[in-house]
């Protein structure tokens, strides 16, 4: 039986059906979130794609924005709740378009459009289904002569969203991508989820789904799902009280692993990049992917060459031929990649 973490909302919707008790975490939801599915609900035929597009972008609405991460993060993350209610589905590991207001100062047209991967489940951070999250970094210029942000160059559409007040309006456009979607069919799949920064986005829409919610792929899951989460500093962690909680309930199908490059060695006494993290692990792994696991990398494009060179050389000392071995996962379906 799975318990789960009870929202505002559904405390709400659960009391009906439990009066004598004040339900707190780990209470079970008397209601099951399953009005989102597919029939089956790992049947991907019917994901929506580019239902609202650059000339008819749909209008969301902010429910809130928050900075979250602690005060010696490198930079800025926020928590971006925006409402579509109801009329924007999507899934799990497909992203947003946001078109910022205004016009470029090149040419005077409207800005072109940013994607951000959702953070949320398609049931939203409340289970209603009518709203979907952003985790989105405010882009800066570092200025190397003003050794400061330069804030005539600080990036046009994070910080609209960083900057957005409760009720304000959002240009959008999407659902894009399909390259990030869960493999549900086999609920004993084990998911290896790489992140670095915002790249945790999809990820707790992943986690929520398999732990946190009361849906058929959640009850059904067995596998395990595993996390690394690259940044500079504690304080830059993301979502990490989710993650705890998951643990807590499920540590065996549940891991986590942090490398925070500002706070941590890796083990030729450099900084703890990503790769140095996943690589501790890389036999595990490498027997995880064999059995038919799924691999995600997500978050900024520099990630990429480092873990490439990691898994290259981990090849090498198994004495596997890296090509072979990589277009087998790629031709499997098993290998992952949305980087920006
Ligand atoms: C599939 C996908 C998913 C993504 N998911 C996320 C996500 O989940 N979270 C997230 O935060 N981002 C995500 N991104 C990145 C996002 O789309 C934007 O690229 C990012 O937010 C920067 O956009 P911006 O409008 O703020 O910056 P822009 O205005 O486009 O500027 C780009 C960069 O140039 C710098 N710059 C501006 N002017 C100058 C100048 N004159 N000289 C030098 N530099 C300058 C800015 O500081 C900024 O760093 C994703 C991208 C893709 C493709
Ligand atoms: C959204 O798009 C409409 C139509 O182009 C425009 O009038 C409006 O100002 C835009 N709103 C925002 C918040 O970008």
């Amino acid at each position: 039986m799975k318990t789960t973490f009870c929202l505002a909302v559904c405390v709400a919707s659960a009391a009906a059906f439990v009066p004598a008790t004040k339900p707190s975490f780990g209470t079970k939801l008397a209601a099951k979130q399953n009005f989102l599915e597919a029939e089956p609900y790992f049947d991907q035929s019917t994901v929506p794609v580019n239902v609202y597009k650059n000339k008819a972008p749909f209008t969301g609405k902010v429910v809130s924005s928050k900075r979250i991460v602690g005060p010696k993060a490198t930079g800025e993350t926020c928590h971006i709740i925006i409402d579509h209610n109801g009329d924007f589905p999507f899934w799990e590991g497909q992203s947003w378009g946001v078109i910022p207001p205004g016009t470029r100062e090149k040419d005077g047209k409207p800005h072109s459009v940013r994607l951000y991967s959702i953070a949320s489940t398609r049931y939203g951070d409340d289970m209603t289904g009518k709203t979907g999250s952003l985790c989105v970094r405010r882009a800066t210029y570092w200025c190397p002569d003003l050794k400061a942000d330069d804030p005539a160059k600080k990036g046009i559409c994070s910080n609209f969203l960083c900057d957005t007040k409760p009720g304000d309006e959002v240009n959008m456009t999407g659902p894009a991508g399909k390259v990030m979607l869960l493999p549900e069919e086999e609920p004993d799949t084990d998911y290896i989820m790489v992140a670095t920064g915002t790249g945790i986005a999809p990820y707790r829409g992943f986690v929520r789904r398999l732990f946190t919610e009361e849906t058929p792929a959640g009850e059904a899951y067995k596998g395990q799902a595993w996390l690394f989460l690259g940044v500079a500093n504690s304080d830059a962690l993301l979502y990490d009280d989710e993650w705890q909680t998951v643990l807590k309930e499920y540590p065996e199908n549940f891991r986590l692993d942090y490398a925070l490059s500002r706070e941590q060695e890796n083990k030729n006494g450099g900084k703890m990049y990503i790769q140095d993290k996943v690589e501790e692990y890389a036999d595990e792994i490498f027997a995880k992917l064999d059995s038919g696991a799924h691999i995600y990398f997500c978050g900024l494009k520099g990630m990429m060459p480092g873990i490439q060179d990691m898994l290259k050389s981990v090849c090498e000392e198994k004495k596997v031929d890296y090509d072979e071995w990589l277009k087998g996962l790629k031709s499997k379906k098993q290998w992952h990649v949305e980087v920006y």
